[in-house]
């Protein structure tokens, strides 16, 4: 599976989105150590605080398949689902990474088509709380 590839799952994933709130419709493909991939949408609600991001969709279906393991994932988001530029994952999406990732965790953020930017995780979330 390659970077480009990814970035294509991560689109095609947004189109799960529900978002009648936001119209931000974002999707997400997580690629385990194993070689398996999880994806995730952003799911809004009428209450507003029990959305949750396409990211943390992605990680908690894969840690309750019994995934520990992760290496890379791709995310993807636009107003109305049309990608323009690079969605970068909020501030609880990467304190949740930091707990089963370590700091070079690759995050591939589209831009558009097959684009993206790379960050690493300790780029996005240096001096991260953890139980160390
Ligand atoms: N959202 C994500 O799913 N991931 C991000 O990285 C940023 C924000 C969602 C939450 C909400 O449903 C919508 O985008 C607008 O904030």
């Amino acid at each position: 599976m390659t970077d480009k590839e990814l970035a294509l799952l991560a689109t095609e994933a947004t189109k799960n989105s529900y978002s009648p709130y936001s119209e931000f419709k974002v999707g997400a493909v997580l690629l385990t150590k194993s070689g398996k991939l999880y994806t995730g949408c952003n799911i809004e609600n009428a209450a507003f605080s029990p959305t949750v991001c396409a990211e943390r969709v992605a990680f908690f279906k894969a840690i309750s398949e019994g995934e520990t393991e992760f290496f890379k994932i791709a995310v993807a988001g636009g107003k109305s689902g049309i990608i323009t530029t690079a969605t970068s994952p909020c501030g609880v999406c990467r304190q949740v990474m930091s707990e089963f990732c370590d700091g070079d965790f690759e995050i591939l953020m589209v831009k558009e088509g097959n684009e993206f930017e790379k960050v690493l995780l300790k780029n996005l979330l240096p001096h991260s709380f953890s139980l160390e």
